[in-house]
């Protein structure tokens, strides 16, 4: 698939190098330093573009960049109208922000109208990421989102970036895949899919999680 990466550090520079290596065509973007956004094109096999070159032709658009920065990223992004958002941001720093009891996810649907938004790679630091990506058993990336098949097209590609997709619903009943990390919530947790499932069924019928499972991990 043709996929856009705005804000192409540390968790979008794994997602592109991921997809990249699974022979997804990816066009990382937006950096205030230029030259090191095409070392990091060149050395993972990507290209290099504005913004709205990278998402003018991508099916799916990966949205990661610090909190403050979204206003900016999507207003050199263009349009969104038809494509698939993967949105990795947490309500971190500056800026607008979610309203009383509003998920991150939802305030940010919003600010894409048009867009098929999801939002996944959000739960874990971005050197857990890299270094558990392909691993086995795989770790679960979390997806939220109100369109269906735009999650099930975005499971492929967790999947293609070497993790396990759970979908936990949608954008407005997301709240304990977002930040901060606290009991009761998977943000910041390592998941694998048995006991992620555990976590669906019970959100799903408005129960409390179970709790925080704890794995051995070799390094
Ligand atoms: N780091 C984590 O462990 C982690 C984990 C899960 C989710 N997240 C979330 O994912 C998002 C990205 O986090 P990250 O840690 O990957 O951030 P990061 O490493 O700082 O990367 C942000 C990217 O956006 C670019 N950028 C930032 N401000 C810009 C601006 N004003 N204009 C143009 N380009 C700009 C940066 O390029 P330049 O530096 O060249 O400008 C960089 O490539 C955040 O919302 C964060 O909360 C982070």
């Amino acid at each position: 698939m043709k996929v856009a990466v705005v804000g192409a550090g540390r968790i979008g520079g794994n997602v592109a190098a991921q997809l990249a290596r699974a022979g997804h065509q990816v066009t990382v973007s937006f950096a205030r330093d230029q030259e090191r956004l095409r070392v990091l094109a060149a050395a993972i096999g990507a290209s290099a573009a504005t913004p709205a070159d990278a998402v003018a032709p991508a099916e799916v658009v990966v949205l990661s960049v610090p909190w403050d920065a979204i206003p900016a990223a999507l207003e050199q992004a263009g349009p969104l109208d038809g494509k698939i958002v993967i949105d990795t941001t947490n309500q971190f720093g500056t800026g607008p922000k979610p309203g009383d009891g509003e998920t991150a996810a939802a305030f940010n649907a919003a600010r894409m109208p048009g867009a098929r938004y999801t939002k996944s790679f959000n739960t874990l630091t971005s050197s857990f990421q890299e270094r558990t990506a392909h691993g086995s058993p795989r770790v679960v990336q979390w997806i939220c989102g109100d369109d269906d098949a735009a999650k099930t097209l975005v499971a492929g590609l967790v999947r293609d970036a070497g993790y396990e997709p759970v979908d936990l619903g949608g954008t407005r009943d997301c709240a304990v895949m977002e930040a901060p990390r606290r009991d009761g919530a998977v943000y910041g947790e390592e998941y694998r899919l048995e006991d992620a499932r555990a976590v669906v069924g019970a959100a799903r019928a408005g129960r409390p999680i179970p709790p925080t499972p704890s794995y051995e991990r070799a390094s």
